[in-house]
């Protein structure tokens, strides 16, 4: 019933679309879109789905962060349009991409979301990680793809481009 793809240059323009449908206006002004500024998302992990009429109705985009000198996966935006919503796709479109994320060799996944919804993937409060304000901290969550991946890991997030600075 969805095809899954990746997002290419050409669907760009109808996952924003999709992205201001399911989130409230003024979404770029989060905290989580600073980091992305100027980054390219991760390729291989910015996946789509669309349903037997071809509309795009969930998608999910991750961007490379650093932590000190750790590269981290940023999961985000999600989302799966009002009118697919509860199926599951959410839930096939976080496994999938995780999934893939593993098989590239990334070892660590952090999110700013609601814990409730997230924790069913297995994220945790990351209790030692801060992202820009304004984000509520309780919200900044984390995933490890390699046992132990976030020991140690701790501090400000950051721009991968500001690497170095
Ligand atoms: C969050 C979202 C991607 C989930 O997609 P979905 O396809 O509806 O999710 P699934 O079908 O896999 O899971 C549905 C379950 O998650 C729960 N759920 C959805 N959003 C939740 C939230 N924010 N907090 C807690 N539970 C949530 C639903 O109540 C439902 O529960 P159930 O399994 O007990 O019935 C989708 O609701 C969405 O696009 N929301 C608007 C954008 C958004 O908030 N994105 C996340 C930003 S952090």
């Amino acid at each position: 019933m969805y095809e899954l793809s990746a997002e290419s240059p050409a669907d760009t323009p109808e996952v924003e679309a999709l992205m201001d449908l399911c989130f409230a206006p003024g979404r770029t002004a989060l905290s989580s879109y600073r980091l992305r500024e100027g980054v390219d998302p991760v390729a291989g992990l910015c996946l789509m789905t669309r349903n037997e009429y071809g509309v795009p109705v969930g998608a999910i985009r991750y961007w490379p962060v650093r932590i000190g000198d750790q590269p981290v996966l940023l999961l985000g935006p999600i989302a799966v349009h009002p009118t697919a919503q509860g199926e599951g796709l959410g839930a096939y479109l976080m496994r999938e991409s995780l999934h893939r994320a593993a098989d590239m060799g990334w070892q660590r996944v952090m999110l700013v979301g609601d814990l409730p919804y997230y924790a069913r993937f297995g994220f945790v409060k990351l209790a030692d990680v801060e992202m820009p304000p304004p984000t509520n901290p309780d919200r900044v969550l984390g995933l490890e793809l390699v046992e132990g991946a976030w020991a140690g890991v701790s501090g400000h997030v950051e721009r991968i481009a500001d690497a170095g600075a």
